[in-house]
């Protein structure tokens, strides 16, 4: 049995202030394998990661890192990268303000030693086109563009491509696809299989399981920062994996969210959208007749959230599901036109502000960027949206904020979305998955009116995902109209009443959310099939059906 590790990690012990992080874990790969790394959020994924990959110094935990056999005490990043060891990770790591093609060619040059000065943009362009195309998304990302201006699935891509084109032996993949659409996670995928072949080592974390089975020979599973064992994917069944996770038994499914009717909820707060046109930001409109030229990030979209209804928008990535959320939340740079309606009566939507003040809430898909604010305390940060009853109000404007109350309340959101972190940690100090719990979490005191969602489960493991959708049933009861964008088709089946499938900015079909299947929503949103024949069938409301006309 004494068969070659690619990489051992083993009785790491790692701890930050009080918390024991890691408290013996071990890991081991073998090359041309792919190892799957699960555990519930806070499990300790992130950080034997963080050992193996030098960005935890090897004086600050305890245990051995052997890479081919060597036992190696990285100091840095560039040790690990040294030793043939590249990483995702699971917050973004680019340098906004540059290029597209910078980005890129900052790793591979680290490696040469060359200064980014000595190579001219010419050839950083012409290396990071050749880069982008061998993933077969040149044509979605202009390498010169900033990185910071994409999207966060693009920005994931680029992210991807990079530490991919580093040619290296250990590939770490730190929940790789988290903002991905189900097209880029397949040419991920094959990816990764030709990379096996070719005999790299990959490490990939995820809390979607059918993706550790789709991919991964063995599966690893931590708890509490402990390893509980490793597992053969063949044979094992995801629940399985899941019960090493929590430490008991599941079995199952989990209930279909079906207590979102709105005939039972307590207030009927309804979201009317009407002819809603947000354009692009920086684009001239000279379509010159031809209506293929994309201008608006949104185009005439009118839609109905009724109370206590879940309606979700689908679509590849940038069909404009995050230009429609972040409009509704009032962050519009270059306005709109069309008019929203709240429980019936007509809001403007200038700033976020406004959009909270008419009872309109969001949980934005970039939590890092705009759902906490990083520096403060879990505590602060799940009670920040303003209070509602006006007593409260006037006091927080006097100043006056009863910290007793605000602290009950703090610990017992903890308590009830079992955050692993404690009330005054800052929030950047938690693991990716417990930060999105907070985000959520510091809305659900006032239920508001309208609550948009945008990837509300990214990170989150299965466990707290249930919780989540649990609490968005609480909501629905209470009246919320609940419009969620979500690239997790399972949890758009399993929440959504009705589904709109957005395609460049236009709504193409509306599905019933209780007999469409994952096919019908991606068929659709790809243009793979014609909506107008084989849909049809698919469509529930023909008459509330919009489809495509202009466009293709
Ligand atoms: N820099 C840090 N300072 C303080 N605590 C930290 C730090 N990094 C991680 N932790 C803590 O260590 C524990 C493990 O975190 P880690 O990020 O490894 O979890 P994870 O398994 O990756 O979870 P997730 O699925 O949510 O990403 C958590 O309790 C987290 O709050
Ligand atoms: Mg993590």
């Amino acid at each position: 049995m004494t068969e070659a590790l690619a990489l051992e990690l083993v009785a790491i012990e790692k701890s930050f202030g009080g918390v024991h992080a890691l408290r013996g874990a071990d890991l081991g790969a073998r090359p041309g394998e792919i190892l799957g790394l699960c555990g519930e959020n806070g499990a300790g994924k992130s950080t034997i990661l963080k050992v193996l990959s030098g960005v935890h110094p090897a004086t600050s935990y305890k245990g051995t890192v052997r890479v081919r056999g060597r036992e190696q005490r990285f100091m840095t990043t560039r040790d690990a990268e040294h030793a043939g060891i590249a990483i995702v990770h699971q917050e973004l790591m680019l340098v906004p303000e540059l290029s597209v093609g910078a980005n890129l060619v900052l790793g591979r040059e680290n490696k040469g030693g060359s200064l980014l000065g000595n190579i001219d943009d010419d050839a950083i362009e012409a290396t990071a086109r050749k880069l982008l195309a061998k993933f077969g998304v040149e044509g979605d990302i202009d390498p010169l563009v900033p990185v910071g201006t994409l999207g966060i699935g693009l920005q994931q891509v680029v992210e991807i491509v990079r530490a991919l084109s580093q040619d290296a032996k250990i590939l770490i993949l730190d929940e790789p696809t988290a903002a991905l659409t189900g097209k880029e996670t397949d040419r991920l995928m094959e990816w990764l299989r030709g990379l096996r072949e070719g005999g790299t080592t990959c490490i990939y974390v995820s809390h979607r399981m059918d993706e550790i089975f789709t991919i991964c020979d063995r599966i690893t599973v931590l708890r509490d920062g402990k390893t509980v064992g490793t597992v053969p994917a063949k044979p094992t069944s995801p629940d399985e994996v899941v019960s090493m996770m929590v430490g008991h038994a599941v079995g199952g499914k989990g209930v279909r969210a079906t207590a979102l009717e709105g005939a039972r909820a307590e207030a009927q707060h309804e979201l009317v959208v009407n002819e809603l046109t947000v354009r692009l930001p920086g684009i001239a409109i000279e379509s010159g007749g031809d209506d293929r030229v994309r201008t608006d990030a949104v185009h005439e979209i009118s839609l109905t959230v009724r109370p206590g209804e879940v309606v979700a928008v689908c679509g590849a990535m940038g069909s404009g599901r995050t230009a429609l959320l972040s409009t509704l939340f009032g962050c519009a740079e270059h306005g709109f036109t069309g008019s929203v309606r709240v429980s019936g009566k007509e809001v403007v939507l200038r700033s976020p502000r406004d959009a909270i003040a008419a009872g309109i809430a969001l949980i934005p898909e970039d939590r890092k960027g705009r759902g906490l604010v990083l520096g403060m305390s879990v505590s602060d940060n799940l009670t920040l949206p303003p209070p509602k009853s006006r007593v409260a109000r006037t006091l927080e404007w006097l100043g006056i904020v009863d910290e007793e109350e605000e602290e009950l309340l703090a610990a017992r959101r903890i308590k009830e979305l079992r955050i692993r972190g404690a009330a005054n940690a800052e929030v950047a100090t938690l693991s990716g998955g417990n930060q999105q719990k907070v985000v959520i979490g510091k809305w659900l005191e006032d239920p508001p009116a309208v609550l948009l969602l945008d990837e509300p489960t990214r990170g989150v493991d299965v466990g707290a995902r249930e919780e989540i959708y649990g609490l968005l049933a609480e909501l629905g009861n209470k009246g919320t109209a609940i419009l969620l964008a979500s690239s997790d088709l399972p949890e758009v089946l399993r929440l959504a009443h009705r589904i709109l499938v957005l395609r460049h900015g236009r709504i193409v079909a509306e599905l019933d959310g209780r007999t469409s299947g994952e096919e019908d929503i991606v068929k659709i949103a790809t243009g793979a099939t014609d909506v107008v024949k084989t849909e049809v069938t698919a469509i529930t409301n023909s008459a509330s059906t919009r489809l495509e006309q202009a466009w293709q």
